[in-house]
């Protein structure tokens, strides 16, 4: 029987999780949402934009408004934004009801993936170090995720695959 619970995508900027996250509900034939997109739409502003006009406080207190309001649907996937794991309230919501998978990946991948997208208000200007000092901090709390994937050395459909597998067996 099919879980009713939502499949949920955390991890760094760069890890996929908008593209493994449409992946596989493509083919799960689950609905499919993506956070950062979702605030885009209501706010009608791209999230640069909100940075830069009403700072990261601001976005964090919508974010979290409307990850948990998406977080009620049933049945769905969901990319989170690459910080969203790191609310108390979101992190709750997620583990307690939800299925988390955190796409994990060898840092030098992550930060050469982040350094050729200039679009992201928090990484702009970033050095390597800040990069590192980021995906460190992170680390704890994204490996709280319930399922952890190793992506370095598989294939977008190989990931797909493992994660439908866990879904399955939920
Ligand atoms: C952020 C990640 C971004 C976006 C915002 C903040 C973060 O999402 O939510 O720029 O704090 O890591 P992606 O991980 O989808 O790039």
């Amino acid at each position: 029987m099919k879980s009713k619970k939502n499949l949920v995508f955390l991890g760094m900027m760069g890890s996929g999780k908008s593209s493994i996250g449409s992946l596989v509900a493509k083919k799960l034939k689950l609905q499919f949402v993506d956070i950062d997109k979702e605030i885009e739409k209501n706010l009608k502003i791209t999230i640069r934009k909100i940075f830069e006009t009403k700072g990261e406080d601001y976005f964090r207190k919508i974010e979290e408004k409307i990850t948990l309001k998406e977080l009620k649907l049933n049945s769905i996937v969901i990319s989170l934004g690459g910080g969203a794991f790191t609310n108390k309230n979101i992190r709750r919501e997620v583990l307690k009801n939800h299925i988390s998978f955190w796409l994990n990946w060898d840092n030098k991948i992550l930060i050469e993936r982040i350094k050729n997208n200039k679009k992201r208000p928090l990484t702009i200007n970033a050095t390597d170090k800040d990069l590192i000092d980021l995906i460190k901090n992170r680390t704890n709390i994204y490996s709280k995720a319930l399922y952890e994937i190793k992506c370095d050395n598989l294939t977008k459909n190989e990931i797909v695959n493992k994660i439908q597998k866990i879904y399955e067996t939920n």
